[in-house]
């Protein structure tokens, strides 16, 4: 069976190759081949293993554990992965051989062209970053109103780690995420490995009008290209999109030119605005007026 090669940069593989050697690998009782190490072993080097996780969960790819779903790394003829906590869980990082595989694999094992986005790096950090109270009681505040209109089949365009199906466990067989971050998509399929998930841009999608209701969740839309508004507007029956409000950017975005909503493209095709925090939301729903403001 091939197996993926890694993407990881250059400078991150050559560091990962001597931590890979200065580590201790104990063999497991599934055989010599079969190793680990553990975090504890290196307290003076815990930024390392942070760093080696990071890279494992950032640029591997989903295999099964049988019917488990890891993210595995694969380097120089082994293949390394942990057991799928937080990061501040994580305590051992395992190894085996590139070719061994443990039952039946059903996540996709394909070479992908791909592109580095800033969501990459920071998807093993984001669920933690907007884990604050602040950021709870909006998502509480969203998912009151939204949830009450979420039925049939749905579409969640820039799904990252599956808040949507964090606060609305929605059956598998009536949702797909799409979302061009192979970080977030490590994440999601990490957490929801039995949800249909897309590594793609909503701009190269091609199954709009198929879904009751699109959603597109704290500013994921804004990452789209404004020539692709009306295809987005007719992706579901119904939709619900949320886009960053002019002027406001996530603190880790690096060139907000190219994610400045222009309220204009907007108004052109969405019936609908209402603010909701940060954000301007592009909805066909009948909206709860007391969580909004008016444009
Ligand atoms: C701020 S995050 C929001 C993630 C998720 N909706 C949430 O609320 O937690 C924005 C997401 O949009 C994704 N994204 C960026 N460009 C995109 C595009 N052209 N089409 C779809 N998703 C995109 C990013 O990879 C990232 O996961």
């Amino acid at each position: 069976m091939a197996y993926v090669m890694p993407l990881v940069p250059d400078a991150d593989l050559e560091w990962a190759l001597d931590y890979i050697d200065d580590c201790f690998w104990k063999p497991s009782r599934q055989g010599a081949e079969h190793a680990y190490t553990v975090r504890e072993w290196r307290k003076h080097d815990d930024e390392g293993f942070v760093r080696f996780v990071t890279l494992i969960r950032t640029y591997g790819h989903p295999e099964n554990f049988y019917r488990k779903t890891y993210i595995y790394l694969h380097i120089d003829g082994r293949k390394y992965w942990t057991m799928g906590s937080p990061m501040h869980e994580t305590i051992i990082i395992n190894r085996a051989p590139s070719n061994a595989f443990y039952g039946k694999q059903v996540a996709p094992l394909v070479n992908r062209t791909y592109t580095e986005t800033v969501y990459d790096r920071l998807a093993v950090r984001y669920d933690d970053k907007y884990s604050e109270q602040n950021y709870l009681a909006e998502n509480a505040r969203l998912f009151n109103t939204l949830t009450p209109h979420i039925k049939g089949s749905v579409l969640d365009i820039g799904c990252g780690t599956g808040l949507f199906l964090e606060y609305i466990p929605h059956h598998p067989a009536m949702y797909l995420g799409i979302d061009p971050s192979q970080g977030m998509m490590n994440e999601f399929i990490r957490k929801f490995p039995s949800h249909a998930f897309r590594q793609q841009t909503f701009d190269e999608f091609d199954g709009y009008g198929e879904f009751d209701i699109a959603i597109s969740l704290f500013g994921s839309c804004s990452y789209i290209d404004p020539s692709n508004y009306e295809k987005l507007k007719f992706s579901g029956k119904n939709y619900y999109f949320m886009f960053y409000k002019h002027g406001y950017l996530p603190d880790y975005y690096v060139s907000p030119d190219e994610t400045m909503t222009s309220y204009k493209d907007l108004e052109n095709v969405f019936d609908q605005l209402h603010i909701f925090g940060n954000y301007l939301v592009a909805t066909n729903l009948p909206i709860d007026e007391a969580s909004y403001e008016n444009l």
